[in-house]
């Protein structure tokens, strides 16, 4: 949807004289120290796939908001070129456009939602909401349409007509996100959004995000400095330091094998449990019918390897999946007399909530259903204290999350 190549953004007069010391592999201190001018966005290229949600996350300073701003041109890159695949006309150069076409591009294609948004007082909340359908030039019927449907879609149905100062923070970052979501534009830029917000809010209004998304799949850029926050909403995450990407990956991903000291200090404090996956900690069944550290446990696989039954010290267990159970009340005592299943794709949480109901391992499925592996008590452990599966991660890693 948008792709970006080598973006540069160094701020000082005639920024451009540094950019051979960047080539030459000089960091933002020594640009700095050698120039006096400040490297606010460090050669970074990526790929905004249509329909993700892509996140920046970084340390204050870290060149986010200088990054986002020179994808719409608020900024104008010292070097780098930026491509927008437009649904109609295919690839579009956005660093090569006039401004009356840049004008066209941000009208239509691109809305960009700030921290503070800031609403017209004298408007009305569904006047501030339909504001970007008023610059397209929209007709009034219509604008009144959308712009009411969007306001039900971010839970202001009733308040259209009231006036901004009636409204909580949170309900005007409401009726930000749908200013720019009635416009219709495939591309939101969000800086920082929500960072503004009380954290039960703030929790609330990611779930909404989520729950428009789920409905709209717009193509998302969104910036946040909480770790949880990117976690839980970016399928994509991209971990930014003096300017450049040190890390883009998924969550999972990041969470697992941080890349960089920078990145690993980022992920030590955060809470593991919706992120990993089943596949990832999961250990292989050491052989056909026994499991390593369970000799009282047998199981039995049909020709296929998937689970045909099971028992432990002689009695037949009870099998089932782990899905099942997110409405039974566990049991007063846990008990080795029921063999749980997932597939690999399951969040930790998951399967530390299937814990209440076994002692048992979990078995983990792969994508045909054959038992591939299983999860106990210590490798759950591992993944929550040390972020990492059975044979993750390299000994330098470990040693930065252990410090
Ligand atoms: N207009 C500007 N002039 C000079 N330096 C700037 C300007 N805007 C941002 N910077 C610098 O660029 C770097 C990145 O800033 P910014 O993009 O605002 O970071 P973030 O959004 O991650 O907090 C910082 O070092 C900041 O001081
Ligand atoms: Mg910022």
């Amino acid at each position: 949807m948008i792709r970006a190549e080598d973006i540069t953004k160094l701020f000082g007069r005639d920024p451009a004289a540094a950019l051979p010391l960047l080539e030459a592999g000089k960091g933002k201190q020594a640009i700095q120290a050698e120039t006096r001018k400040i490297l606010g966005v460090s050669r970074v290229s990526f790929d905004l796939r249509p329909g993700e949600i892509f996140v920046i996350m970084g340390l204050s300073g870290s060149g986010k908001s200088t990054l986002i701003r020179c994808i719409n041109r608020l900024i104008e890159p010292t070097a780098g070129r930026l491509f927008f695949q437009d649904p109609s006309q295919g690839e579009v150069e956005i660093t090569g456009l006039s401004p009356e076409r840049l004008r066209m591009l941000r009208k239509h294609h691109m809305s960009m939602v700030f921290q503070h948004f800031a609403l017209f007082p004298h408007l009305s909340v569904l006047a501030n909401a339909t504001y970007g359908l008023e610059v397209q030039g929209v007709a009034r019927d219509e604008r009144q349409r959308r712009g009411q449907e969007m306001l039900e879609l971010v839970g202001l149905g009733d308040w259209a007509s009231a006036s901004p100062a009636e409204l909580s923070g949170g309900m005007q970052q409401r009726v930000g996100l749908a200013r720019a979501l009635a416009t219709e534009a495939e591309v939101l830029l969000m800086d920082e959004p929500f960072s503004a917000l009380d954290p039960l809010i703030k929790v609330n209004m990611q779930q909404e995000l989520m729950r428009i998304q789920a409905r709209l799949s717009r193509t998302i850029l969104f910036i946040t400095h909480d770790l949880d926050e990117a976690m839980r909403i970016g399928d994509r995450i991209a971990i930014m330091e003096d300017g450049a990407f040190v890390q883009v990956g998924t969550p999972e991903e990041i969470l697992v094998n941080p890349r960089t000291e920078y990145v690993a200090r980022f992920v030590e404090h955060a809470d593991p449990t919706g992120v990993i996956t089943a596949g990832t900690i999961a250990r292989p069944l050491a052989g056909h019918r026994r499991v390593d550290g369970y000799p009282g446990l047998e199981i039995e696989l049909d020709e296929q390897g998937r689970l045909r039954g099971a028992r432990h010290e002689g009695r037949a267990l009870r099998t089932g999946f782990l899905d099942s159970l997110v409405d039974e009340p566990p049991p007063a005592t846990r008990h080795a007399d029921r063999l749980l299943q997932c597939d690999t794709h399951t969040s930790l949480r998951h399967v530390l909530r299937g814990r209440l109901h076994s002692t048992l391992p979990v078995l983990v499925l792969d994508d045909q259903g054959r038992v591939g592996g299983l999860i106990d008590e210590p490798l759950l452990i591992t993944a929550i204290l040390d972020k990492r599966g059975p044979d993750a991660a390299s000994p330098a890693t470990r040693e930065v999350i252990h410090e």
